[in-house]
């Protein structure tokens, strides 16, 4: 019987330790957290969709580099390219009391439920790059990030000009301008976008058909898989439209192993500007590349802060980007630095 009570007033004493530890730990924390408040300004959660591309890539940079200028502590989540993954790190964001929690949303849907817990937290989100699909649009203050929609415009422009004759023949020959898309990665606003606006371009002119559209996830190894299956089943494919540099690099190398001249054969358009796409233009590998500009770190800081002084920002803010045509003077591109 006194063994058993000893036992139990052993055991009672460590659970007070534990208890008492924790407490001290919280505190801790909290302590730590407004230090950080203190010494460093705004706490700014930032969920990144991976590193799938050069364009990612720069991207993460061009926001950790505005951060640390402005003196904005960065907590930084890569989600490797999974939706559930951005859910815990923005609810570890809430957890940590972030000031504002930027992301960048792998595909539009599925949202709703953990944009709400950040509003019952009281903390403002800026969603960039990619858009979202909500019910209730005000669970996020702003968008900022790339036009997505135009691009797809003007890659359906420069095809639509640089098939002028052969569609002016079209009535004649019956010759279609057969055309293969590679797409990003299924169900993000960017693919979407970029796809819808192309098909608004051509879809007044039968003479354009589209005849394999599959997504590359915005990875070059899989544009290159792809243009292998594409390219051993049609042989009189025109155009390439391939929805980032990633995929269209990859997509050369398979034309190249199997003889087939890039930017001669098959005309190719392409999104996102990196320096290797901007290089094959100048080689006549490319044909048009659209620029997707992933510099957007001082701009999203900036939002970031005024959200976290509680003042309101631009509900759609689109960067500035260009189009590189082959007829350019391309001695004239600044380097691009991814
Ligand atoms: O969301 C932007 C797109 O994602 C870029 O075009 C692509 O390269 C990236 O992976």
């Amino acid at each position: 019987m006194i063994r058993e009570m000893k036992i139990g007033k052993f055991f009672l004493g460590i659970m007070c330790m534990v208890l008492i530890g924790c407490l001290i730990g919280c505190n801790a924390q909290k302590k730590k957290l407004s230090q950080l408040d203190e010494d460093h300004g705004i706490i700014v959660g930032f969920s990144q969709i991976g590193a799938e591309s050069a364009w990612r890539t720069c991207n993460t940079r061009s926001v950790q580099d505005a951060a640390a200028e402005k003196g904005v502590q960065l907590v930084y989540d890569n989600a490797e390219q999974k939706q559930e993954n951005q859910i815990k790190a923005i609810r570890s964001f809430i957890a940590y009391q972030v000031d504002v929690i930027v992301f960048i949303p792998i595909v539009t849907d599925g949202w709703d439920n953990v944009l709400q817990e950040a509003r019952d937290a009281g903390i403002p989100v800026l969603v960039t790059d990619r858009k979202i699909d909500v019910a209730d649009q005000s669970l996020y203050a702003g968008f900022i990030g790339t036009d997505s929609l135009k691009e797809g415009r003007n890659a359906g422009l420069f095809v639509l000009e640089k098939f002028k004759e052969k569609r002016e023949r079209f009535e004649e020959t019956k010759e279609h301008i057969n055309i293969v898309e590679l797409f990003g990665t299924e169900g993000s606003s960017v693919a979407l976008g970029r796809a819808e606006g192309f098909r608004e371009v051509l879809e007044p002119y039968p003479e354009f058909r589209i005849l394999y559209s599959k997504s590359g996830d915005f990875l070059r190894s899989k544009g290159y898989e792809l243009a292998v299956d594409f390219l051993d089943t049609y042989d009189d494919i025109d155009v390439i439209f391939s929805h980032n540099d990633g995929m269209t690099l990859g997509a050369i190398e398979a034309m190249e192993e199997k003889g087939i001249l890039p930017g001669k054969d098959i005309v190719i358009v392409t999104i996102d500007a990196q320096q290797a796409a901007i290089d094959a233009l100048r080689e006549g590998k490319v044909n048009c590349v659209i620029e997707c500009n992933p510099k957007t770190g001082p701009e999203i800081i900036k939002l970031a802060e005024k959200l976290a002084a509680g003042e309101s920002i631009p509900r759609v803010q689109y960067v500035h980007e260009e189009v590189f045509y082959e007829t350019d003077d391309l001695s004239l591109i600044e380097p691009r630095g991814y």
